[in-house]
């Protein structure tokens, strides 16, 4: 059987996510699995029409197709993306139709499943025959009994190809939302007090779009910087070489304008506007390549104490997936998010909730209010800390400083009363008499205590 490899990594045969292949090729020898290497050919496959036809016909006359990447920023990487739109542009889907496909990825398992909930989803809209996920920890290979839990999942793979194995849909095709966005007569702007408000947009082609980012900028009093994506200078996508590591040098640093562009306007602007249209599952190829190339800063939050929203054209709401993403994004920038308005509604609903979104920012700039973490970046937080505490502190030696000198390394051990709680409470419910009292029906009773102290003491 040949299981074509779709690779993912912008570092091609150098690639963690390659060593997993090499491996299964090596346990499965009755089988090939020939590597296309996506990411890293981007340009070649996007200019070369021939290169990009020589790809589809590889998966065409494929047993099967493995969806193999990295992780990057909650998805793939922006290249990967722009040969998944080349797919739907060039009319090329027929040649994944009925294919039978499987994705893996190697990772520090931080939003690994909303990339894989994307290539699932992709692979759906592509109809393919989509059998599951893998999501390897970078280091699981050095793992014996990692190494068997992947190959029983190839294994499986493989004989569900054999079999001809039905296969669940995961995702229903998308309904466009095919609306014209009209604004109507602009509201009184809302009063920005001199604070700095940047829109950073990729409206190309998209007329709804760019009416709600001309909607926006006129509903703040203060001039508003607005910046096309298009027009940005970016070079190339993130080549992930970690050269970043040491003191968050890009090697594109004096190559292209990106760097500049987002310390000296992004990390300086108080209000921040992300605007783009749905492309496939997520945002366009150049908004992935966008928030690729801010790992120059690696895992630190770098939009702290902003105010940050999103403007989407396209069906947000069927896609959970992309919702999850961005609202996890801005909580683990430590922004005050502002939430997401889109074109889905009426254009007077639209409108509305523009003007909100800007006297929203209005009201908070005098009383800020960051909302409470949810799990979604208190869990991501913990992650971020172990790894850059542990195995990651090389080479992310910008971070490890970052997080000491903030205080982000806040393990939960420092808690000695609690910890200390927890010990004597151990030992004390041992006793059959405190344990009947500690677990009797008084138990809520015994929960809300300290808080109802408190709330009575107000
Ligand atoms: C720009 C960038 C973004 C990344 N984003 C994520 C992420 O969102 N979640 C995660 O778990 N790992 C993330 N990683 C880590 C890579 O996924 C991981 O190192 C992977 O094993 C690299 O595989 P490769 O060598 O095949 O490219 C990111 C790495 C880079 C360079």
């Amino acid at each position: 059987m040949e299981i074509l490899v779709l690779n993912g990594s912008p570092k091609g045969n150098l690639s963690v996510t390659m060593q997993y292949v090499a491996f299964l090729a090596k346990k499965f020898p009755a089988h090939t699995f020939p590597i296309v290497n996506i990411a890293q050919q981007a340009r070649q496959l996007e200019n070369d029409p021939a290169a990009f036809a020589a790809v589809v016909d590889r998966v065409r006359s494929a047993d099967a197709v493995l969806w193999a990447f990295p992780l990057y920023y909650y998805l793939v990487h922006g290249h990967y993306k722009r040969f998944i739109e080349l797919i739907g542009e060039r009319g090329a889907q027929d040649a994944f139709r009925g294919k039978y496909a499987a994705s893996l990825s190697t990772s520090i398992r931080f939003f690994d499943h909303t990339a894989h909930n994307y290539i699932n989803a992709v692979a759906d809209d592509l109809a393919m025959r989509y059998f599951g996920r893998y999501s390897a920890k970078m280091n699981d290979l050095f793992i014996p009994a990692e190494q068997d839990r992947l190959l029983a999942f190839t294994e499986n793979f493989i004989a569900a190809v054999a079999a001809g194995r039905p296969t669940a849909r995961a995702h229903r095709p998308l309904v466009p939302v095919g609306r014209r966005y009209t604004p109507g007569p602009a509201s009184p702007p809302a009063e920005t007090g001199g604070r700095k408000v940047l829109i950073v947009s990729d409206d190309a082609g998209d007329d709804n779009l760019a009416a709600m980012v001309a909607r926006l900028a006129a509903a703040f009093t203060g001039p508003v910087e607005t910046v096309n994506l298009a027009d940005l200078d970016i070079k190339g996508g993130c080549l992930g070489c970690c050269r970043c590591a040491y003191d968050n040098t890009c090697v594109y640093e004096d190559k292209d304008g990106f760097t500049a562009f987002y310390r000296e306007k992004v990390k300086t602007a108080d209000i921040v506007v992300y605007a783009g249209a749905i492309r496939d599952r997520y945002l366009s190829a150049r908004w992935k390549t966008y928030f690729d190339r801010t790992f120059f800063l690696n895992h630190v939050p770098t939009l702290e104490g902003k105010q940050l929203s999103f403007l989407v054209s396209g069906p947000l709401a069927q896609l959970a997936n992309l919702r999850q993403i961005l609202e996890s994004y801005a909580e683990l920038q430590h922004a005050a998010f502002l939430g997401i308005v889109t074109d889905e509604g009426e254009s007077a609903e639209t409108d509305a909730l523009l003007d909100s979104l800007a006297a929203t920012a209005a009201v908070q700039a005098a009383r800020p209010y960051f909302p409470p973490p949810s799990f979604l970046s208190v869990a991501g937080a913990k992650l971020f800390r172990d790894e850059i505490w542990s195995r990651l502190r090389f080479p992310f030696i910008a971070d490890h400083r970052y997080y000491q000198a903030h205080g982000l390394y806040d393990f939960p051990q420092r808690d000695w009363a609690a910890r200390l709680r927890s010990v004597f409470m151990y030992w004390l419910v041992h006793i059959p008499a405190v344990r009947k009292e500690v677990y009797g029906p008084k138990l809520p009773e015994h929960m809300i205590a300290p808080l109802r102290k408190l709330v009575d003491s107000l």
